[in-house]
């Protein structure tokens, strides 16, 4: 492959942003400096980025792309989705494979396999649902073969995703604490839901979710969950926190010592529950729900602060035409699209609104992933010797967001009409152009699952 010289742009780090150039040679970054000329170097391509930031490939640690669930599919395939993503900027997804139940090897190598024609690099993070005595064979060898993670539901016991006894999920979290893999967590509280539930004399619209699952069932699993982490003195992260009950839960573990890395995702930051309130409620369902505007304060407040490691989506797309299937909470598909807007977003957040650097969405949304899931240095950093994933990003261009322009096969956006700063121009894969100018150049099958380091 030729080399790519990409000259004048502001490169941005987490500790620094500065004018540079910086030299692709096959897929690896393999300089960095204030001049390089193109005359000293044969068969390379120039890419002016002058007005530009050129920021590490993101990385969308949370994503359920082609997730086949409660009968049906989600709407992004591999393929759609890795075109989304390149229009995002994003290099890598951390998506996830159920467990099975009988063999996470097995449970695996099927998500594996599943994923083989995704365009853009991919990592997994491996559902456990079921205590087995074995259960430290079994995660020994996933994380062998790449594993870096695990996830564990509170919720969710009528899908049959719940560990519902307390010393088996302890036994679950002590096992990766043995092998160093760090246990993610939907946190809200089965007992608290289903609770509610009983005793429910409402509706079942969508408005009602906040209150079918309320904050409080969040802070009630981290709760627990935190106790479990105490207990073991070990790490957990706490995937997609989204009420202000749950971040008041983590800093009253954080203060007992306990270590949690905490995800937030754009939905929980920027929309309310009054989205649920009209005709097209369904459109804005997910789990956790949406909360009050006081959340979304309370959680952006914890980005600017530190308190928030992550913002990753929790992409889970179903077609307008699936979400509007139902009106009802109990059977209307949970989850939303939202990897094509996260940098706009954070960007318009960030530095429009005057709340963050560059370098710290660049943390929140590539290098901090990167670090915490094991993929660094090889993702997640502008630096010699990194995979050449590199974004190009025209932090001036002002944008309205329109659903049906997008590239998810969703068809909208929970965003439409949203006015935004920042646009993604060209993203690079391991050197390969895979968007520039408004089009996909990604290939089927082109990416690669990535290995964790943990
Ligand atoms: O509603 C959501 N978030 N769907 C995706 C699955 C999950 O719970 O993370
Ligand atoms: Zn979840
Ligand atoms: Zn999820």
């Amino acid at each position: 492959m030729a080399k790519i010289l990409i000259k004048d742009g502001l490169l941005v780090d987490t500790e620094w942003a500065r004018h540079q150039d910086l030299l692709i040679d096959g897929s690896k970054i393999v300089r960095i400096a204030s001049c390089i000329d193109e005359t000293d170097l044969d068969e390379v391509t120039v890419i002016n980025a002058e007005g530009l930031c050129v920021l590490p490939g993101l990385i969308d640690a949370h994503t359920h792309y082609h997730l086949v669930s409660r009968g049906t599919v989600t709407a992004d395939s591999f393929a759609e989705a890795s075109r989304l993503a390149a229009f995002a900027g994003v290099t890598t997804v951390v998506d996830f494979a159920d467990d099975d139940k009988v063999s996470l090897s097995a449970s695996f190598e099927k998500r594996r396999a599943q994923m083989r024609p995704m365009g853009i690099d991919y990592a997994l993070h491996m559902g456990v649902y079921a205590f087995r005595e074995d259960i430290v064979d079994e995660l020994e060898e996933v994380k062998r073969r790449g594993i870096g993670a695990i996830k564990i539901f509170t919720t969710y016991r009528n899908v049959g995703y719940l560990i519902e006894k307390r010393d088996e999920l302890k036994a679950v979290f002590d096992a990766c604490r043995r092998l160093g893999l760090l246990v993610c967590v939907h946190c809200e509280d089965n007992d608290v839901i289903e609770g509610i539930g009983k005793d429910w004399k409402g509706t079942y619209m969508p408005k009602d979710h906040p209150d079918l699952r309320p904050a409080r069932a969040e802070a009630e699993a981290i709760r627990q969950v935190g106790s479990i982490a105490k207990e073991l003195d070990m790490p957990v992260y706490i995937v997609h926190l989204s009420s202000r009950s749950g971040l008041e839960e983590v800093r009253r573990l954080r203060n007992e010592g306990v270590h949690l890395i905490v995800e937030t995702t754009p939905h929980y930051l920027f929309l309310s529950r009054k989205k649920l309130e009209g005709e097209d409620g369904p459109l804005y369902v997910m789990t956790p729900p949406l909360r009050d505007k006081d959340d979304n304060e309370a959680l952006q407040e914890a980005v600017v602060n530190g308190e928030i490691q992550v913002v990753a989506t929790d992409h889970c797309s179903f077609t307008r035409a699936q979400k509007l299937e139902s009106n009802d909470v109990r059977t209307i598909y949970p989850g939303i699209p939202g990897t094509e807007e996260m940098l706009p977003l954070m960007h318009t957040f960030g530095l429009t609104q005057g709340h963050l650097s560059l370098s710290q969405i660049v943390n929140l949304l590539s290098t901090g992933p990167a670090k915490i899931f094991g993929l660094y240095p090889k993702k997640g950093s502008l630096q010699e010797g990194g995979d050449a994933d590199v974004v190009l990003f025209d932090p001036d261009w002002s944008w309205t967001i329109e659903g049906g322009k997008m590239h998810s096969a969703a068809g909208y956006s929970c965003y439409d009409g949203m006015t935004v700063t920042g646009k993604v121009v060209m993203t690079l894969l391991r050197g390969r152009i895979v968007m520039g100018d408004g089009i996909y150049l990604g290939l089927e099958g082109d990416g690669q699952f990535v290995k964790s380091q943990r």
